[in-house]
């Protein structure tokens, strides 16, 4: 009697040991294609390295995808996990139509108006992993396009002359300031602008620190900003944030 021919791996298992099986299969994790037999086909839109455990029931690289997530602020532009200012794209609505190498590029070599934080491709993936962890994968979020005011002239003018030497900042009416010697003030008067709790900033917060900022902050490095009746205001409306999402229910 003839033994049974092998069986022949087929997919991913022609080329790669299992792992993680408990967790799901191959492409539930990594994408790809698990009909194909050439790598090229078999990794289309592959998820690889630290991406990839967005899929991971608890993995070490999503607690510190989170807090760098929430260290550089990045919701004080994007929604991400249905929480964030409405300043910039949508992640959860985006972040599962483009590869890997699109998101890394987006990160890695921001857009204009998107602070550089330095990232290499490590720091990137691992961001990646918590955007697909709360991103929408099956396209279903309500999709917003991001409209700026036009601009009301006065405020603007006076975040250009008071601080835009020093900073940017993405507001309502569109990207403001062209300095880099400050942070970038998006989101500032947000929920979601990198802050101490007990340090969160509001309006009374921001005028004591541009009337001295080393009182607040030893060693400041920012100078005073002489500031005439009127100017905080215009300011705090250059930075003025646009409305939280509705929720997409309708009838109301
Ligand atoms: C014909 C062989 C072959 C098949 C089939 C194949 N792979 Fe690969 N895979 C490779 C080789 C070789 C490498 C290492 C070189 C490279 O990255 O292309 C690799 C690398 C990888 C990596 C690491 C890449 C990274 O960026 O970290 C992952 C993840 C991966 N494969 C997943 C898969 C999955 C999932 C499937 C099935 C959908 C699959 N592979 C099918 C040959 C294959
Ligand atoms: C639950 C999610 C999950 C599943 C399921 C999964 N992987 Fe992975 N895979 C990962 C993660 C996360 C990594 C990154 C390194 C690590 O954590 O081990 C990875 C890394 C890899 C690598 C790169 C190898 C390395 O050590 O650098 C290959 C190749 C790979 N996986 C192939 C597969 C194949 C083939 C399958 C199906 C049999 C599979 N994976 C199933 C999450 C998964
Ligand atoms: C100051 C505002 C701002 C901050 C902070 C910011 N971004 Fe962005 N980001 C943008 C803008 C502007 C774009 C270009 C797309 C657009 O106009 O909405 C962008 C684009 C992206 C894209 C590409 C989107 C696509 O369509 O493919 C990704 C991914 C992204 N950002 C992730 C992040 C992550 C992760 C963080 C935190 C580390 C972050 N961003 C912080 C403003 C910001
Ligand atoms: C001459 C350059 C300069 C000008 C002008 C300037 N800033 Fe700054 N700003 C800085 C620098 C540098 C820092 C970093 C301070 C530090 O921590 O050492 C900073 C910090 C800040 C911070 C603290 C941010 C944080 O994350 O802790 C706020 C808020 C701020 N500036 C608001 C403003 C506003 C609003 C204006 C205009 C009314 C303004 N600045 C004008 C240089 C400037």
């Amino acid at each position: 009697m003839a033994a049974p021919p092998p069986a022949v791996a087929v997919g991913c298992l022609a080329c790669h040991a299992p792992h993680y099986a408990s967790d799901g299969g191959c492409v539930d994790c990594h994408r790809g294609d698990a009909r194909a037999s050439r790598p090229a086909l078999a990794h289309h839109r592959l998820l690889g390295g630290a991406a990839a455990a967005w899929g991971l029931p608890a993995s070490p690289v999503l607690t510190r995808a989170a807090a760098l997530r929430d260290s550089l602020g990045c919701r004080r532009c994007h929604v991400t996990g249905g929480k964030g200012e409405r300043l910039a794209i949508a992640l959860d609505t985006v972040v599962w139509a483009r590869t890997q190498a699109e998101l890394r590029q987006a990160l890695m070599r921001p857009a204009l108006a998107m602070p550089d934080f330095g990232l290499g491709a490590t720091g990137a993936d691992t961001l990646v992993a918590a955007l697909l962890r709360d991103g929408d994968r099956f396209g279903g979020a309500s999709r917003y396009q991001v409209r700026f005011r036009a601009g009301s002239e006065d405020s603007l003018q006076a975040f250009a002359r008071l601080c835009g030497g020093c900073h940017q900042a993405l507001t309502g009416e569109g990207r403001q300031g062209v300095g880099t010697a400050g942070p970038n003030l998006s989101g500032l008067l947000g929920t979601f602008y990198p802050a101490a709790a007990d340090s969160a900033w509001n309006p009374e917060r921001l005028e004591r620190w541009l009337r001295n900022p080393r009182a607040m902050r030893a060693g400041a490095t920012m100078p005073p900003v002489a500031l005439k009746p009127g100017d905080l205001d215009v300011v705090l409306r250059a930075l003025a944030l646009p409305p939280p999402a509705t929720p997409a229910v309708p009838g109301r």
